[in-house]
């Protein structure tokens, strides 16, 4: 029974050592989104300000509208006044983004 207990144990414990090592794409999302600027024109938490709201929307739009935007092939509106400054956010970053803010 000991032995047991001592099992189970163990295994709750590698088990919170796992879930907290898996990287958190929602957590990730939040930071990244702040750290490359978008809150400046998307508003804190992506409520929108100057660049319309992001929050809630669907993931893949999200992502796919992003690249259209940030390789200058959606050049439409106000599009190319945000162009320059997301050039360098990769597509890993922007599906970390995408994930936080759908999921707003
Ligand atoms: C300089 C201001 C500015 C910055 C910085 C900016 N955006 Fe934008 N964004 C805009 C504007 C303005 C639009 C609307 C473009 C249009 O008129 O079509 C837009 C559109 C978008 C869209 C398409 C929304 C839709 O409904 O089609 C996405 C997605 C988006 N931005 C994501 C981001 C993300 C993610 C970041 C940060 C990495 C970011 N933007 C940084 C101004 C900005």
């Amino acid at each position: 029974m000991k032995l047991f207990t001592n099992m189970v144990t163990i295994t709750a414990l590698v088990a919170s050592i796992i879930i907290f090592l898996t990287p958190n794409a929602f957590a990730d999302g939040k930071s990244i989104y702040a750290s490359n600027g978008c809150e400046g024109c998307h508003g804190n938490e992506g409520t929108g300000s100057v660049g319309p709201r992001l929050a809630g929307q669907q993931e893949k739009y999200l992502i796919a509208q992003f690249k259209l935007i940030r390789d200058e092939k959606r050049t439409s509106g106000l599009s190319s006044m945000m162009a320059p400054a997301v050039k360098n956010v990769s597509d890993e970053d922007i599906s970390a983004i995408a994930a936080y803010l759908s999921g707003l």
